[in-house]
């Protein structure tokens, strides 16, 4: 991908994106709607991919079909809202290796303590999407980033549903290398971090808690 940012403006993302901020909006629909504005996401961000082809035989002729090339994809969810766009991300690409980061802030310092990591091995040799609802701050999202080229890979996109300005700057600094693919590019983060007009706390809302 050669943009940094690539902002989907798809009228199906935009108004199921609308639907997902609306405050009455329930956990149950919030939960759908975000399986679904995830698998067009998942359409984006796959974009130009290596390809290859490969022998097959239709019922008429042997044909070199198209088939991506390489090593099944990484899928690397940011707890615990990530497992929300993670969820239906694997309905379109079912065959991709996942892997799991936890991080916390320290209340101290306002800085990521990572508290859980679990990566698919050989990320050197595959493309790597990290999911996050949110990109607010961008400082779990850059840790994220550190550990999972700590640990070799070298192709990373960024897939979220909200940005802040903020937090695309954050990433912009610490990892330029990395594209990011969101559904919207919203106005500022607030004094607690909550990205305005934003959807509120995306992990409390698809999971129903408080
Ligand atoms: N995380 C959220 O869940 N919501 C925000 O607005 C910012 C970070």
């Amino acid at each position: 991908m050669r943009e940094h940012l690539t902002v989907v403006s798809h009228p199906l993302v935009l108004h199921k994106l609308s639907l997902m901020r609306d405050k009455t909006t329930s956990t149950a629909s919030f939960r759908q709607l975000l399986r679904e504005i995830s698998l067009l996401l998942a359409y984006e961000v796959t974009r130009e991919l290596p390809m290859t082809t490969m022998r097959i035989e239709t019922p008429l002729e042997p044909m070199e079909a198209p088939a991506i090339e390489g090593k099944k994809l990484a899928l690397i969810s940011i707890l615990r809202a990530g497992n929300g766009l993670l969820d239906g991300i694997l309905e379109l690409i079912p065959a991709a290796r996942v892997g799991f980061v936890g991080l916390y802030r320290d209340p101290e310092t306002l800085q990521p303590v990572q508290y859980y990591c679990k990566l698919p091995d050989h990320l050197d040799e595959r493309l790597s999407i990290v999911v996050d609802p949110m990109l607010a701050t961008g400082n779990s999202s850059a840790a994220a980033i550190d550990l999972l080229k700590k640990a070799g890979a070298k192709n990373i996109r960024f897939l979220c549903l909200l940005a802040a300005p903020e937090g695309v700057e954050r990433m912009r600094l610490a990892h330029p290398d990395v594209p990011i693919v969101t559904a919207s590019l919203d106005s500022h983060l607030n004094t607690h971090g909550y990205i305005v007009p934003g959807l509120g706390d995306a992990g409390d809302r698809m999971f129903g808690t408080k």
